[in-house]
Parts: structure tokens; sequence; C-alpha cells
């Protein structure tokens, strides 16, 4: 099974799966692709020696060099681990339930369009919630509506901010994500 992992950002979730598969003979990270050059995930995958593939929002709407792309490195499963772009009709056809999103919230709250990174937690703070979390699901055509795979939460108290709240959620990402996608491949399998 090869899987892709898309990034926008720092990577931390690129670098914490690429560790994570590294000695799995069944599960391969064979490419990481990035909207934006010089990202932090750019520099995870070619410490690791993973083939990358940097590419415009024009680029991605219009699919094709993102699908030869993918196609070329007989990939199986796409991975969004920290993207930030609206996947484009054409992908989401030709991966059928085989695109998997982590969200930094426990959705459907704090989900949709303008609702990532910071700007989830700065109104999950704002709103004084008692808890939050993350979400790992499937991709469709809507922000953040695809079918759940799986949730995960933490609590939240008075002296939290957005900021130690980016922390919690990270912390979740970290122990979460990557045994989550392998215990999906293994169901779909
Ligand atoms: C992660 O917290 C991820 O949940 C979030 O971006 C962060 C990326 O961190 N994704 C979204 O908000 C998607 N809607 P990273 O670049 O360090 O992995």
């Amino acid at each position: 099974m090869n899987i892709a992992l898309f990034a926008s950002g720092t990577g931390s979730n690129v670098y914490n799966i690429i560790q994570h598969f590294k000695s799995n003979d069944l599960i391969n990270v064979v490419a990481v692709l990035c909207n934006k050059a010089g990202a932090g995930a750019l520099n995870h995958a070619k410490k690791a020696g993973i083939p990358t593939l940097i590419f415009s929002k024009e680029e991605f709407d219009n699919s094709i060099k993102v699908e030869e792309f993918l196609a070329e490195r007989k990939v199986d499963l796409v991975i969004l681990a920290g993207f930030l772009l609206k996947v484009p009709q054409s992908l989401i056809d030709l991966y059928p339930n085989k695109i998997i999103n982590v969200h930094p919230a426990l959705l459907p709250d704090y989900g949709g369009k303008g609702m990532y990174g910071m700007n989830v937690h700065n109104a999950v703070i704002a709103a004084k919630e008692k808890k939050s979390g993350i979400t790992i699901h499937l991709v469709n055509e809507r922000y953040d509506e695809g079918a759940t795979i799986d949730q995960f939460e933490c609590s939240l108290n008075q002296s939290d901010t957005p900021k130690t709240l980016a922390q919690k959620v990270s912390v979740l990402e970290k122990s979460h994500f990557p045994k989550t996608i392998e215990e999906y491949i293994l169901k779909i399998k």
C-alpha cells in the first residue's frame, strides 16, 4: 500500500507519519506533495529520501500535474496532513474513500471554510469550550463533512489559550493520526 502525504506548512504531522511507517513492510510513504515552496514538510521528505512535488493552487484545481505524479508512484491512499486547500472533485473521484484528513477540532463543530490551524483554536477558546480534540475523517466535496473515521478529545480549562490548545491538539495528532491511518488501511485492504 503506497501512501502520499499532502501538506501546506511546518509538516510536524508529515514528519511523524514518515517516522511511524519507516519500518513498516506493508505501508510505504512514497510521496510528499505541497502547495508552498520552502514549507517544512518538504524538508522532512527530502531528509527521508521521499520524492516531493510542489504545485500552485491553480495546478491543484486543474489536477493533471498532481494526478500524474500520484499515478507514477502508484499511490493507493492520500493523506492530508496539515493541508489547507480544498480538494478538487477530480481527485476525490480518483480516490473514493481513499483520502483522509486530520482536522484540529471535534467536527462537525469548528469546521468549514476558513476553519484551519490557529483560526480553529482561537474560535474554540473564544467560545470557552470545555473540550476540543481532533477528527480524522474521509474527504468529500464539502469542507470537513466526509465520514468520521475516529475522534480523540482533550479537556480545556480556564487557563488554556489558543497556543496551549494547539499544543494539546498536536499531542493528540502525534499519538493517534498514524495509528488510525494504519488501522483504516488494514480494514480496507
Ligand atoms: C495540524 O494541526 C492540522 O490538524 C491542521 O494544520 C496543522 C498542521 O500542522 N490542519 C487543518 O487545520 C486542516 N483543516 P503541521 O504542519 O505541523 O503538521
